[in-house]
């Protein structure tokens, strides 16, 4: 059976102490055993947070790494120091690290490879924008995505990661994407991982949707058979609203 996840992603918001005092609410409140929920705080507050979290339930996530291991990368953070803060999980691919800071599939195939090195699970982000879903051609868009990143592992890696969905054009907007819309296209992605490693890897990965993901429309969006959690960016800012959509399973 495949996990349900709920996974925050904070981007640049709060300071270390409100990052804090987020992260213990959040600690405090949740209260599930069927469901993983992660904190995708930003770098600094890292150490802080995963010191904080004591829930079993609650782990700790980078938003980016950096594409090297070490070195003279002056203002980059790598994966092997993030796994030394006890965080378990990297975002990458996110459409906002594409778009504003030049990530390209090359560089995301080296930040893959080292999140999975450094024994993080890295949460991969893909998805169409908003000319593109309205040409109709969101499924190519997103499985060329795919095909130049993720589906160029080894199946014993590939089956380590989370994919989330992230259509650009309901990500901050308030619009999200319908459920019909959402179910197609995590449906799409499945059919594309069982047509390159099978049908049982396809049916473990989870596949998050994101985009303006909140405590109302949560339920819908996750009744969706391949809809197996969210990556939530607003709605996760506020304990109790990311706590109900964490239990709106
Ligand atoms: P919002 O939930 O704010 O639309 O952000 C979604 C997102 O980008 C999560 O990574």
């Amino acid at each position: 059976m495949r996990k349900k996840v709920v996974a925050g992603n904070w981007k640049c918001n709060t300071n270390l102490q409100e990052g804090i005092a987020l992260a213990k609410e959040v600690n405090d409140i949740v209260s599930v055993d069927d469901v993983v929920v992660v904190l995708g705080t930003p770098f600094v507050h890292i150490t802080e947070v995963a010191k904080t979290v004591t829930n079993p339930a609650v782990s700790v996530s980078a938003q980016n790494c950096a594409a090297e291991p070490k070195g003279a990368f002056t203002g980059e953070v790598s994966a092997e120091m993030i796994a030394s803060t006890g965080a378990k999980y990297v975002i990458l691919g996110h459409s906002e690290r594409r778009e504003y800071y030049g990530e390209t599939s090359e560089i995301l195939n080296k930040k893959l490879a080292l999140v999975l090195e450094n024994k993080l699970t890295p949460i991969y982000c893909c998805g169409e924008p908003l000319e593109i879903r309205e040409a109709g051609t969101q499924n190519e868009y997103v499985i060329k995505q795919l095909q130049e990143t993720i589906f160029t592992l080894p199946v014993e890696e590939f089956k380590k990661l989370i994919l989330a969905y992230e259509p650009i054009w309901a990500i901050g907007t308030g619009k999200t994407a319908t459920t019909e819309q959402a179910q197609e296209i995590h449906k799409t992605i499945r059919d594309a991982i069982a047509a390159k490693f099978g049908q049982d890897v396809a049916d473990e990965i989870s596949i998050l949707y994101g985009g303006s993901c909140n405590a109302k429309n949560a339920k819908e969006l996750f009744a969706n058979p391949d809809v197996d959690g969210g990556l939530i960016g607003g709605a996760s800012l506020k304990a109790e609203d990311f706590n109900a959509i964490i239990t709106s399973y």
